[in-house]
């Protein structure tokens, strides 16, 4: 298969058909290559940038773990202001490797967040992630272990496909953990900036932003 016809094939739609970590495995291995340039540059996806503005807001500091940070663009954006000590967790060890080129990072991991997480409890002053709580990707299940490794006051800063936040249990999960989170703010966001080029970019996204009690 020629490049072009390879980057079309990867697109939102193969993103959002993906079901497994397994698949979810296999769909990134084959898009670590040009994720930065097919999907992230062309569709001047913003959610890295998004995260990156709420954690300095709210004076998010390291170390920081990225929760599926694919090819490190949520530790540039971080870095881009003020540089942080920062992990990379990640299933996709393609994608980590072309994360770990750019210097960004202090660990990449490669692990899946849906499973126990091989970080000591209250390892993490921050928690991050973009682009990884959505369609067939990972969901709420992730949030107890998310928890456990970090730091009691810790910053959590996450965003979620809008769409998937009551239906996949998103809702549901923050009400139930109730005292064991404080400062609990929802915002919707633009997940790609005036450059977006197909009718899929016009998507919202949510950033839910909390702290560990
Ligand atoms: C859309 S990319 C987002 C990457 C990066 N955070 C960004 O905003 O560009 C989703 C990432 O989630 C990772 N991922 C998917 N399922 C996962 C799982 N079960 N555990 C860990 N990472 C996972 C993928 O490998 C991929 O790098």
């Amino acid at each position: 298969m020629t490049q072009e016809k390879e980057d079309k094939r990867l697109d939102l739609q193969a993103a959002y058909s993906v079901r497994t970590p397994a698949e979810n495995e296999a769909l990134y291995a084959a898009w670590a290559k040009t994720y930065d340039e097919s999907f992230a540059a062309a569709s001047d996806y913003i959610f890295p940038q998004q995260v990156a503005r709420v954690f300095h807001e709210q004076g998010g500091h390291g170390p920081v773990l990225d929760a599926g940070a694919g090819t490190g663009l949520v530790a540039e954006a971080i870095a881009a202001r003020k540089t942080c000590l920062m992990d990379a967790f990640d299933i996709s060890e393609p994608m980590l490797s072309i994360a770990k080129a750019k210097g960004v990072y202090r660990r990449l991991v490669q692990g899946d967040l849906t499973q126990k997480l091989p970080f000591d409890d209250g390892s993490y002053a921050s928690v991050v992630s973009a682009g990884t709580f959505t369609h067939g990707h990972v969901g709420p299940e992730a949030m107890d272990e998310l928890l456990r490794v970090s730091a009691s006051g810790a910053l959590l800063v996450l965003t979620i496909k809008a769409e998937l936040y009551e239906a996949r249990g998103f809702a549901a999960t923050f009400s139930d953990l109730g005292m064991q989170i404080y400062d609990f703010q929802l915002q919707e966001v633009p997940i790609y900036g005036a450059g977006a080029q197909s009718s899929d970019t016009l998507d919202a996204g949510l950033i839910a932003c909390f702290r560990k009690t």
